[in-house]
C-alpha cells in the first residue's frame, strides 16, 4: 500500500474533499499539486485551501509556457480537432499535469499519484494511461471514483472537516478551462435538444461591433507574431482569445463520443484555438505540396483521436509527431484574419516559400502554363476508364454520332 501520494488538485469541492478523504480513509500523506495551464483563479487561496483540507504540502506550478510550447503547438501543427470539431482543450492538459505529478512524486518520495476524476469521463483515462507511460511503478488512485459520496454528502464532508469551499452557481456546470479554451458540461446541457443558456459563455461574449483584421505570422507551423509583434505563444493565444472572443465567435456545441462508450453533449469556447487552426490550415494550403498535404489531412483525425484517448505518451503519437514536424519545415508565412460580429474568417495568406505560382494559376496574359501538355496528360489520365467503358460496359456499341465516339 502507498504511503505518500501526489494529488492533482484543482481547488474545487471534489479534490478538496479528496485531500481529506485520502488522509482519513486511506491513511496517506497527501501532497497537493495544482498546475497553472492558464485557467486563471487565485492560486494563493487555492494553496491555502489544500493545506486547510489536510495536505502535508501544496504546490502550484506555472506551466503556461510549457503547455503552449510542448502540448498546444504540436496539436496545432497537426490541426488536431477531435471528431473534426473539438480542439482537445482538456485532453491536452492532462498529459502535462501528469508529467508534473510524476516529477513531484519523484522529488518528494511519493509512491502514488491521484486524480479527481469520476468513472464516466475521459480524463481518468488520460491521467492513468499517461502515468503508466511515464512511471509504470507508481500507483494511481482515483478517490472520487472509489468513494460513494454524492454532491450533498461531499459538501457535508467538507463542512465536517472545515474545508473552506465555495459552492457557487458556477457549479451547476462542470467546467474545465485552460489557455486553449473552455469545456462546459452537465446541468441543462445534458439535454442535447436544449440550447445552451447564454450565461454559460464567458470567453465569447459578443461586445465588439467594429470589424477588425489581424495578421498572424507562423514559423515552421507555429504562430510567432500578431500584427508583426513577436509574442510568446502563450501570450499570443491569450490575446487572440480576448480579441476573437469579443466578437462572440469560437463556440462549439456538439455530442461527442467519449472513450468510455458514452455519448456526451459538450459545449466549448475556443476562440483562439479555432482561429489558429483555421489560419494554420490555410497557410498549409499554399506551403504544402499536394501529396504531402493530402496525406497529412488523412493522419490528422488519427492524431486527434490518440490525444483524446489518452495516448499522448505513446509510440504512434511520437511517430506521428515526427511526420508532422517534418511536414512543417516550410509552413512559414502570414495569414490575415478578419473578425466581425459572430464571425472570423481568413481573408488572405502569403509566404516567401509559397507554392502558389501566379504564372501557372492566372488566366491573364502573364500565363506561362503549357496548355499543349494538358491534352496528352488528360488522355492518359483517362485511358483505363476509357478501356473499361469500351470493353466491359460496352459503351462503344451504342455510339451513334461520331462526336460521342468513346475511342476518340
Ligand atoms: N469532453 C471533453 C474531453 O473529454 C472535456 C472534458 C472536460 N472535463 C471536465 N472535467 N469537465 O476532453
Amino acid at each position: 500500500m502507498a504511503k505518500r501520494v501526489v494529488l492533482a488538485y484543482s481547488g474545487g469541492l471534489d479534490t478538496s474533499v479528496a485531500v481529506r478523504w485520502l488522509r482519513e480513509e486511506r491513511d496517506l500523506e497527501v501532497i497537493a499539486l495544482a498546475a497553472d495551464v492558464g485557467q486563471g483563479g487565485d492560486f494563493v487561496a487555492l494553496r491555502q485551501r489544500a493545506l486547510a483540507a489536510g495536505a502535508v504540502d501544496a504546490f502550484v506550478v506555472d506551466c503556461v509556457d510549457e503547455f503552449a510550447e510542448d502540448y498546444v503547438a504540436p496539436a496545432l501543427k497537426a490541426n488536431a480537432l477531435y471528431e473534426g470539431r473539438y480542439p482537445l482543450v482538456s485532453s491536452l492538459s492532462r498529459p502535462i499535469i501528469v508529467r508534473h505529478l510524476v516529477d513531484t512524486a519523484r522529488a518528494h518520495g511519493a509512491d502514488a499519484v491521484a486524480h479527481g476524476c469520476t468513472g464516466k469521463g475521459n480524463d481518468q483515462v488520460r491521467f492513468e494511461v499517461s502515468t503508466r507511460a511515464l512511471a509504470p511503478d507508481l500507483e494511481v488512485l482515483a478517490p472520487i471514483r472509489d468513494w460513494d459520496l454524492n454532491r450533498e454528502q461531499a459538501v457535508e464532508y467538507a463542512r465536517r472537516y472545515e474545508i473552506p469551499i465555495t459552492v457557487t452557481k458556477e457549479s451547476l456546470y462542470s467546467i474545465d478551462e485552460n489557455l486553449w479554451g473552455k469545456a462546459i458540461e452537465c446541468g441543462v446541457l445534458e439535454d442535447p435538444w436544449h440550447a445552451p443558456p447564454e450565461d454559460v459563455f464567458t470567453m465569447t461574449v459578443p461586445t465588439a461591433t467594429e470589424p477588425v483584421e489581424l495578421t498572424v505570422s507562423f514559423r515552421e507551423g507555429v504562430p510567432v507574431a500578431l500584427d508583426g509583434r513577436p509574442l510568446r505563444l502563450a501570450a499570443l493565444i491569450a490575446e487572440l482569445n480576448r480579441v476573437v472572443g469579443s466578437y462572440g465567435w469560437g463556440r462549439i456545441d456538439m455530442v461527442e463520443n467519449r472513450r468510455v462508450g458514452i455519448k456526451s453533449r459538450e459545449v466549448y469556447e475556443c476562440p483562439a484555438a479555432l482561429a489558429l487552426v483555421m489560419a494554420h490550415q490555410d497557410l498549409e494550403s499554399i506551403t504544402l505540396e499536394r501529396d504531402l498535404a493530402h496525406e497529412k489531412i488523412r493522419l490528422e483525425p488519427r492524431y486527434a483521436e490518440l490525444v483524446y484517448d489518452g495516448l499522448w505518451f505513446s509510440p504512434l503519437k511520437g511517430a506521428l509527431d515526427a511526420f508532422v514536424d517534418h511536414s512543417q519545415r516550410f509552413v512559414t508565412g502570414e495569414v490575415r484574419l478578419r473578425c466581425e460580429p459572430r464571425r472570423c474568417t481568413v481573408v488572405g495568406r502569403r509566404s516567401d516559400v509559397s507554392l502558389y505560382d501566379y504564372g501557372l494559376a492566372t488566366y491573364d496574359a502573364a500565363d506561362r502554363f503549357r496548355h499543349q501538355d494538358a491534352e496528352g496528360f488528360v488522355r492518359l489520365w483517362g485511358q483505363s476508364v476509357q478501356t473499361w467503358a469500351a470493353r466491359q460496359e460496352r459503351r462503344d456499341e451504342v455510339v451513334e454520332s461520331p462526336v460521342d465516339d468513346p475511342r476518340r
